[in-house]
């Protein structure tokens, strides 16, 4: 008989894609609940997807690339980790994929058999429990303390490691919380890796949106080539989601091993956006900093006010995103607090329950929004909070 299968069943419902239909629904909603940049891809991009498209037949866009990645892309991806992340690489220690979610979906099935296990901090991003899942493998928590500024503390990942772990996954700067990772730290959990030999993945998503603070690769730490697989992608620095190009560099037997994976989940990644990345790559540095110099006002905003209005917030060094304390405003878990917000004010924030059972007594608003949204949805939540 036939039957969705219990692994999909399993799977959660993702609130945040129910709340971004209903904020697309009804008009009068505000939304601060999204992951991806408000702003369209800068100019030189779109110039670059019309020059493209014009010439489709050179470009061969109609066709399938190489199923790792074109050789041009690697290529500048080699110079720009050189210069940006200080990542020595080669073309076969790179990994082209759709998006980076892609990329750390072939590290996990190529990493971790069913039931090993991986220790990823808690709250976290909420792409990462589900795809563990997928692969029958175990999630192991590290929690995250409001008291310590979200900071990952690595005495709590060599407490988590067993017999079965295989990788130590860390993500800066992190979603949801912001925070950024010091070198110091990263050190430490490097000198975890080498002594209990496990991979690190490290998701440096939001690697270009860092305020008052440095962003440092785990890659780039000496000695870690073997250990490191590094994610990257062209969705939030470049505001590019919708192209769906992201890249991974690791040692070259695993991403070997993940452009196999890969190349039975996808082919390839899509030709037209690996030639808007090449240019996105080449582009003005001056653009990227124009939003994340406008990202920076708003985060000063939204934390302050987030404050003021009792959510207690810590002002985040990365990202796009707040996670805000709600215990002091309400007795309701977050997951209700965000619904009664919805139907109340109007106003869409994300339950912190999403981001992991750490995550709960916490709500995430996201300053991916124009500076007038923000200001309105801050009066409303004020209002229902009085
Ligand atoms: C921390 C983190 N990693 C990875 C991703 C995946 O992004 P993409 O597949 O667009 O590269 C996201 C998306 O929101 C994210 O927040």
């Amino acid at each position: 008989m036939k039957q969705i299968s219990e692994r999909e069943q399993e799977l959660p419902d993702s609130m945040l894609g129910m709340l971004s239909e209903i904020a697309s629904e009804h008009k009068e909603i505000i939304s601060i609940s999204v992951g991806e940049p408000d702003f369209d891809a800068p100019k030189p991009i779109i110039e670059a997807v019309k020059k493209a498209a014009l010439n489709y037949k050179k470009n061969q866009l109609s066709h399938y690339s190489s199923h790792s990645g074109r050789s041009d892309l690697k290529e500048a991806i080699i110079k720009k980790l050189r210069k940006e992340n200080k990542i020595n690489a080669r073309k076969e220690n790179i990994l082209v994929t759709c998006g980076s979610q892609e990329a750390i979906f072939a590290g996990l099935l190529s990493t971790l058999d069913p039931s090993e296990e991986i220790i990823l901090s808690n709250p976290g991003y909420l792409g990462y429990i589900p795809a563990i899942e997928l692969v029958n493998a175990n999630p192991v928590y590290v929690r995250l303390k409001e008291e310590n500024n979200f900071e990952i503390e690595p005495d709590k990942i060599k407490e988590a490691i067993n017999k079965k772990t295989q990788v130590i996954l860390i993500n800066t700067p992190s979603n949801p919380t912001g925070n950024v990772i010091s070198k110091k730290i990263l050190e430490e959990i490097a000198d975890i890796a080498r002594e209990y030999d496990l991979y690190i993945f490290c998701d440096e998503a939001y690697e270009r949106l860092v305020y008052d603070k440095k962003h440092f690769s785990m890659g780039s730490l000496n000695g870690m080539e073997d250990y490191v697989v590094s994610f990257y992608t062209f969705s939030k620095s470049y505001a590019m989601c919708g192209f769906r190009l992201g890249y991974a560099v690791g040692p070259k037997d695993l991403t070997d091993a993940m452009a196999k994976t890969a190349q039975y989940m996808t082919l390839s990644p899509p030709t037209i956006s690996q030639l808007v990345g090449l240019e996105a790559l080449k582009m003005s540095n001056m653009y990227i900093e124009a939003m994340r110099k406008e990202y920076d006002e708003r985060r000063r905003f939204i934390v302050k006010k987030l404050n003021e209005i009792g959510l207690r917030t810590k002002i985040p060094n990365g990202a796009f995103y707040t996670f805000s304390n709600i215990k002091d405003v309400t007795k309701k878990n977050s997951h209700d607090f965000a619904l009664d917000l919805l139907k109340k004010a109007k106003v869409a924030v994300v339950p912190g329950s999403e981001f992991g059972r750490h995550g709960e007594g916490y709500i995430r608003c996201s300053y991916a929004a124009k500076l007038p949204l923000i200001k309105e949805a801050m009066n409303r939540i004020e209002k229902y909070l009085k």
